[in-house]
């Protein structure tokens, strides 16, 4: 397998690259009957576009779905769904510096090396522009979800470089182009703002966390439900570091306090395992962290090497997101939706008829 396929009984096929025609996926595996049009899908879209505020990439891309098929007189049929996103404001000159050379931290090099051809414009295929239509599937899912259990998903930025933010309510976090949990950005608008003039890059950590998620999703040994996540966050483009629950910070915790303690009613005194059991589901919210690292296309000038293998400086110009953890807020939802759906259809085949005695 190459890689470009999501999930299995929800399996999402992505293709496209940033400066081709268009960019999209095929989910194979949607359950039918469920009502579905593009103005499902978009809101989640116009959350992740480039070019909303000045803090990220100026690429401006109205990035409007197109539902191609699976669905007919507005419910989905169980075929396969097919969503396209044109490419719009492709910039390709831009990318004529880095045609013979490798941007240090970015995939240019592994590409090259890997398939011994790659697509400079835009980073091709490794092109965060590939998470749109990640995130246009995880509506579907999210969609679905919602309306089989009653899931929810949420993210935030809680930190922007050495900038901790902090967490004072899911109430502010559209209320600013950061995604961030607080009511007063400007810390947040000046760092950036100092930042940019720099030229330079940070990174930055996120939460994302699920709420009404049903008991027993997860398939141990080798399927756990915070290993699947912990691959789809891996997958993200930038991401360094995945914490599910109190993550690294259990190293330093007691088992008489680490230890969710059970309550009548099967539900739980704290949360330090972030939802997840045995690698399966306890009902609890799922809490996980992420950790993006610098954005690798900088004015600040690099060491490389060329095609040839000479050494080289480079200087990235073009329209690039200083710090992408800024945009990654409705990606790590999507991913979380995708993992939580594909397990709740696989629960559903396994164990759909176990009954508990109450
Ligand atoms: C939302 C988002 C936006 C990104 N924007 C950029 C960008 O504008 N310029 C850039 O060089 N990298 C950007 N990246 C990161 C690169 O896609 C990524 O670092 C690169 O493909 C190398 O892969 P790796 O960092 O996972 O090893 C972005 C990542 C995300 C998640």
């Amino acid at each position: 397998m190459s890689g470009n396929t999501f999930g299995t009984l929800f399996a999402v096929t992505n293709f496209g690259e940033s400066h081709g025609p268009a960019i999209g996926c095929v989910i194979d595996g949607c359950p039918p009957g469920m009502a579905l049009s593009e103005a499902d899908i978009q809101p989640e879209l116009d959350r992740r576009r480039p070019g909303t505020s000045k803090f990220v990439t100026q690429r401006n891309e109205p990035d409007q779905v197109e539902i191609l098929s699976g669905v007919y007189q507005g419910q989905t049929t169980g075929t396969p769904i097919c969503l396209l996103i044109r490419n719009t404001d492709q910039r390709s000159k831009d990318y004529g510096d880095i045609l013979q050379t490798f941007r240090p931290g970015h995939a240019d090099y592994t590409y090259w090396r890997k398939y011994g051809i790659r697509d400079p414009r835009g980073g091709g295929r490794s092109s965060a522009r590939l998470t749109a239509p990640t995130v246009a599937a995880g509506a579907v899912a999210r969609k679905w979800l919602q309306q089989k259990y009653g899931t929810t998903f949420k993210g935030c930025m809680t930190q922007v470089g050495e900038l901790a933010i902090g967490f004072e309510g899911w109430e502010h976090v559209q209320g600013n182009p950061f995604f961030a949990p607080v009511a007063d950005v400007s810390a947040i608008e000046d760092y950036m703002n100092v930042l940019r003039k720099s030229g330079d890059s940070c990174g930055a950590r996120l939460r994302v966390t699920a709420q009404n998620v049903p008991v027993g999703l997860g398939e141990p040994l080798y399927d756990r439900l915070d290993a699947d996540i912990a691959k789809a966050m891996m997958g993200l483009n930038a991401v360094k570091g995945v914490e599910i629950g109190d993550g690294f910070a259990s190293v330093a915790h007691k088992g008489s306090m680490h230890g969710d303690a059970i309550l009548p009613g099967g539900r739980f005194e704290t949360n330090h395992d972030g939802g997840v059991l045995g690698g399966i589901s306890n009902g609890q919210d799922l809490e996980v962290a992420v950790a993006v690292k610098p954005t690798s296309s900088l004015l600040v000038p690099r060491a490389s090497i060329n095609t040839v293998g000479e050494p080289v400086e480079v200087i990235t110009k073009g329209r690039h997101d200083p710090c992408v953890g800024i945009r990654a807020t409705p990606i790590l939802e999507a991913l979380l939706a995708l993992v939580v759906m594909e397990h709740a259809l696989r629960q559903r085949a396994q164990c759909g008829d176990v009954s508990i005695p109450e």
